[in-house]
């Protein structure tokens, strides 16, 4: 069934993201048929240039991006009829009257601001909107991360978003929420009476999340040496898996209901001081190295800007966290989290160790404690691993093995990108897998007191070669509690 007819104006319509992944999510959903015929797609940028250019460069990107059986003509004609440009520069006050100009008057249809621009214009792009009179309690803005960059600014940010558009109206992505295997998480705990009272300190021995990424930083250098991994990965993408995996048993889908456990978690993290920071965290950056077969550059040497490559700034491009939740159900079970960029390849995984048995009657036979892997990426599946015997008449040899569901194979689909569902659920204006205002800031206050830490101690990175598992002392990190990151094996 198609959503409600809507309009939905993208701040940044020549930009990466819309290039790389918000216009091709939209062309998948129109192709299956989810958008009715009225619903139009605004592309505002400071480009000179009318909409049957805009139209042109657009095919162009999808060509370059889809095959020519994804890019069928009669879904093509569809799609590009929905498509304006209105050229405005969002710093300035003029050109607001030809955005309103461009859309559609009737008061019954969504209005959707995505703003895919730098949060610096968030507050900026909503107070010129609502004073150019094109808001209204239907309307919907869309903020794509990073909300911030400390608690202060992400306050800020808020505030000024928030002085136009009433919280149950902005909609701040974090695109991991939009990834199927997190959806299954809601699944896997709360529709199975399996795992869920084992969910706990008494069964689980530690948690293990590792988002490892094998591309370096791209052309991203300027922003990411401001930004580094903490606050690129772990503020968001890590933190609302930790959220998800740790939460109460929400009393509803609803997305207050679900928001309101997450939050409950954040405020439970327990603050990492300066008498620990160095023994729970650890930060590295990428030397040069290989990367499938491909050699690569160092940190050091990306950018094309040799003064910053230079300066002394000790941006991290991987970081290791041992983190706490002070509350009943997890109290001294650690979540181990671990991001990095340029690392031995790309593997996106959420690991729940379980206890060892408490005796053996297998004599000396090494037992393997059971461990359940939830895998986001790049395959998406449940995995869990029990102990069973080798086969055989012989002696009684025990073997660890995994039971094994994949979901495209099981599904017999390919997963669409995050982006598509996210984009679905802004259009049909369910927020429950968009940030609310306070897990962003909670979320910073925590980030921030680690970042406050490295720098009073004195923190530094420490240098992996591109193409490991990071830093050595990540190792050193679980080592130290006695125990192993599941991969490498
Ligand atoms: C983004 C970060 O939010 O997530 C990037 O800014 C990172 O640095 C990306 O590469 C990872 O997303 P995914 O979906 O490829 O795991």
């Amino acid at each position: 069934v198609p959503v409600d007819p809507f309009d939905l104006v993208i701040f940044g319509g020549t930009g990466d993201l819309a290039q790389r992944k918000l216009l091709p999510a939209l062309f998948h959903r129109d192709g299956d048929g989810q958008f009715s015929d009225d619903s139009r797609i605004v592309a505002v940028s400071r480009g000179d240039i009318d909409s049957e250019a805009y139209r042109n460069w657009v095919r162009e990107t999808l060509e370059s991006q889809l095959s020519a059986r994804e890019l069928k003509d009669e879904v093509w004609q569809r799609f590009a009829a929905r498509l304006h440009h209105v050229g405005l520069d969002m710093q300035a006050d003029t050109g607001w009257g030809d955005l309103g100009a461009a859309l559609d008057e009737d008061k019954k249809r969504a209005r959707v601001f995505y703003l895919a621009t730098a949060p610096s214009l968030f507050g900026t792009v909503a107070q010129q909107l609502q004073d150019a009179s094109l808001t209204d309690a239907r309307s919907r803005i869309v903020l794509e991360k990073p909300v911030g960059h400390d608690f202060d600014s992400a306050r800020d940010i808020n505030d000024a978003v928030g002085a136009v558009f009433a919280e149950s109206q902005i909609y701040r992505i974090d695109h991991y929420l939009g990834k199927e295997t997190v959806q299954n998480v809601l699944a896997l705990r709360f529709g199975n009476s399996l795992f869920e009272p084992l969910w706990a300190r008494g069964a689980v021995d530690h948690v293990q999340i590792t988002v490892a990424e094998n591309l370096g930083v791209g052309q991203r250098f300027d922003f990411y040496n401001r930004t580094g991994a903490l606050r690129d990965m772990v503020q968001n993408h890590m933190l609302q898996l930790l959220c998800m995996v740790a939460m109460e048993p929400p009393a509803s889908m609803h997305h207050d209901d679900i928001r309101n456990e997450k939050i409950k978690v954040l405020r439970a993290l327990k603050p990492i001081t300066l008498d620990v920071v160095d023994r729970v965290t650890v930060r590295g950056r990428y030397t040069a190295g290989i990367v499938d077969g491909e050699p690569v550059p160092g940190y050091r040497e990306e950018g094309d800007d040799p003064e910053i490559n230079t300066a002394e700034q000790d941006t991290e491009t991987f970081v290791a966290i041992k983190a706490e939740i002070d509350n009943w159900r997890w109290n001294g079970t650690p979540f181990y989290l671990r991001t990095g960029k340029r690392m031995a390849r790309k593997l996106s995984e959420i690991v729940f160790q379980f206890k060892p048995v408490p005796h053996s009657i297998f004599g000396d036979q090494p037992l393997t404690p059971n461990r359940l892997v939830l895998s986001l990426q790049p395959e998406e599946g449940v995995q869990l691993t029990l102990m069973t015997k080798e086969p055989g008449p012989g002696g009684f040899r025990m073997r660890s093995l995994p039971l094994n569901l994949n979901f495209p194979d099981a599904f017999s689909v390919t997963y669409p990108d995050a982006y598509e569902r996210l984009l679905m659920e802004v259009l049909r204006g369910n927020p429950a897998l968009f940030m609310r205002r306070d897990e962003i800031e909670t979320a910073w206050s925590w980030i921030d007191r680690i970042i406050d830490s490295w720098h009073t101690r004195g923190v530094r990175t420490h240098e992996y070669m591109a193409g490991s598992w990071g830093p050595t002392d990540s190792f050193v990190l679980l080592d130290r509690d006695d125990r192993r990151w599941a991969q490498p094996e």
